[in-house]
């Protein structure tokens, strides 16, 4: 959601800005703009929609010059996303230009302090209080005034500013929500993360909250609140521009199914040394291990459904109950969380609003917590006790993939290594360890052993609705392949616990009702059998996903999708596979904008 750059240096800043929104696409936005300084006056170039349509206004930027400037790619909140709405926001006398990545809670009361004052407003925003704050607090200081104004915001933020009187400054201040700052030779940048900046630099400082940075084409300053300078470390990106680029396939959604294999050996092969697992990362120690009564998983969307996979693993291997909650709904419900308990959060991102929130919840309750994260430095991966990196590489697409089957991997190998720190695992861990080994090699199957998929597609992209049942782990899984289908392709899609099928569900199915049965954990395959049974006899079609030796569902299902076998417990990370490029090919055939789903967006940071 919003994306922000800022850039300051030798070259057309407009061009740079453009280029950096581009990169922030995939956030999610339904507006954009620009604001550039030249010679002491500041453009603002703002367009509803598409980037092509601010690139359009500009003649891709050529229409604006100078070299200092923000960007910004508005996904709206407060008020529709129409030019008046769209960032940057001036002052009403044109000297400061702002941009806003987050919600500021307190707007309305600062709204009427400031019409009180004498400032007329020129959008519904939220964010247009910070200009006028800014304008209001400046005695010639920009860095003290907007460390005023931000005392005065309830909420979160990443500012982007502007002002006349320093024509080739930008400033930066950031409240949790993320900013980067990336540090080039003559030049220098901010942005929300940083595939908007590593094809300038790979030199990069994270903000942390409080943090307000002062950049211009030779220098940074990272101040405090006080203007008391901090001494930040410059982190070097390990990845290149091209990990988040197409790289010749059609979609980034595609390009990142295909990347598992290599992601999800990234995130088991190096944490594996002479057969041991190790997490050199953790603190956490087997005493302390063995105070934890339960364990508690939350998450949202997918990563929620990677931790219900991740669940079964950690339960039966360390044998401590295991609960998930929904981040948006445990921080809201007085939860029973004390320091007996390990959290567990999962984020792609590291910056959902919800995840954020429920984390700092349980922590204040005396949680110890422990992160799964992808995106390095972001406010989960910093906010938690422990922090577990996926290393799943830049994930662009809207609809994760390569984010779920990692965040799986990581959770299956925090329960291998938890039940070993507990005694619990036994003689089963040498085996458990090569299953993880293999995991990769295993992914690259799934997708060589499925050619027709693309054809599957074409079979059920008319359904009205698509049904996804399972049991146990396999339940997990659908779970997901429901969410896939759905926030791509525009179906309606639901997963079901197959054995609840008869409690209501079963009176859905009707002649030709598509139903896509997991069945790849051998243990209660034969019940799910049952329940493909029963919803044959009521005339639904089944797609049943299991293993090429499974002659009882390879008999009795109409279609069928394959996985290599391999224990049930770690099943989740090959069986997501099919359903990920299921959910892909029947979005293709029924035209949708796959890598960005209409009213998603890649980071939620908002409630
Ligand atoms: C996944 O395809 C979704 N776009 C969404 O459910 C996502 O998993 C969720 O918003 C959580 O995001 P996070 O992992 O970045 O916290």
């Amino acid at each position: 959601m919003c994306g922000i750059v800022g850039y300051t240096g030798n070259k057309r800043a407009s061009g740079i800005l453009l280029g950096g929104l581009k990169q922030l696409e995939y956030r999610g936005y339904d507006s954009a703009g620009i604001a550039v300084m030249d010679q002491n006056k500041i453009t603002v170039v703002k367009a509803s929609g598409r980037l092509e349509n601010l690139c359009r206004r500009t003649n891709d930027g050529d229409s604006v010059p100078g070299g200092a400037g923000i960007g910004h790619t508005r996904w709206a909140t407060h008020g529709a996303p129409t030019e008046e709405n769209a960032h940057p926001h001036l002052s009403n006398d044109g000297r400061f230009a702002i941009v806003h990545n987050g919600i500021i809670e307190n707007y309305l009361s600062l709204r009427e302090e400031l019409i009180a004052e004498g400032y007329h407003f020129e959008s519904e925003t939220d964010t247009e209080v910070i200009v006028h704050l800014i304008d209001m607090y400046y005695d010639g200081d920009m860095r003290s005034a907007l460390a005023k104004a931000a005392s005065r915001l309830e909420g979160s933020y990443a500012l982007g500013v502007i002002c006349t009187e320093e024509p080739d400054k930008i400033y930066a201040a950031k409240e949790a929500s993320p900013l980067i700052v990336g540090a080039g030779i003559g030049e220098n940048f901010f942005a929300s993360d940083v595939t908007a900046l590593v094809s300038h630099t790979r030199n990069v400082i994270y903000l942390e909250d409080g943090e307000f940075a002062e950049l211009s084409p030779d220098s940074i300053r990272i101040t405090d609140c006080f203007g008391k300078v901090i001494d930040k470390k410059v982190s070097r990106i390990s990845w290149d521009v091209q990990a988040a680029e197409k790289g010749g396939y059609e979609h980034f959604m595609l390009k990142e199914i295909m990347e598992q294999p290599a992601a999800v050996s990234a995130a088991i092969s190096p944490r594996i040394k002479d057969g041991r697992i190790v997490f050199d990362e953790l603190s956490i120690t087997a005493e302390e291990l063995k105070h934890i009564h339960k364990i508690v998983i939350t998450a949202c969307g997918s990563a929620y459904y990677a931790g219900c996979a991740g669940k079964y693993a950690i339960e039966q291997l360390c044998r401590i109950p295991v609960t998930m909650e929904l981040a948006s709904e445990l921080r809201y419900s007085d939860p029973l969380i004390d320091d007996h308990t390990l959290l567990i959060v999962i984020s792609q991102s590291g910056e959902t609003a919800d995840t954020i929130a429920a984390l700092k919840e349980c922590k204040a309750r005396g949680a110890r917590t422990l992160a799964v994260v992808n995106v390095v430095g972001s406010a989960i991966a910093n906010l938690a006790d422990d922090c577990v990196y996926t290393w799943a590489g830049p994930e662009i697409a809207v609809a994760t993939t390569k984010g779920y089957t990692t965040q799986v991997s990581v959770l299956y190998m925090l329960g291998v290594y938890f039940g070993e720190l507990l005694g619990k695992v036994g003689d089963q861990y040498d085996y458990l360890v090569d299953e993880l080994l293999l995991l990769p090699r295993r992914v690259q199957e799934t997708i060589d052993m499925n050619p027709g998929i693309e054809a599957l597609a074409e079979k059920y992209h008319n359904s009205k609705a698509l049904f996804f049942i399972g049991r146990n782990t396999d339940y997990a899984t659908a779970l997901e392949g429901a969410l896939k289908m759905k926030e791509i392709s525009y179906l309606h899609a639901e997963a079901y616990a197959a054995g609840e099928l008869k409690h209501g569900t079963i009176a859905l199915i009707e002649e030709h009702q598509p139903v896509i049965a997991l069945c790849c954990n051998p243990l209660i395959m034969e019940k799910t059998l049952s329940n493909i049974v029963e919803v044959k006899a009521r005339g639904a079609e089944v797609l049943a996903l299991t293993f090429r030796s499974n002659d009882k569902i390879v008999s009795s299902a109409d279609d069928l999708l394959f996985i290599p076998k391999t224990t049930a417990l770690f099943s989740a990370v090959t069986e997501v596979v099919p359903l990920q490029l299921l959910a892909y090919y029947v979005a293709k055939a029924n035209g949708c904008d796959i890598d960005k789903p209409k009213n998603l967006a890649k980071s939620v940071t908002v409630e």
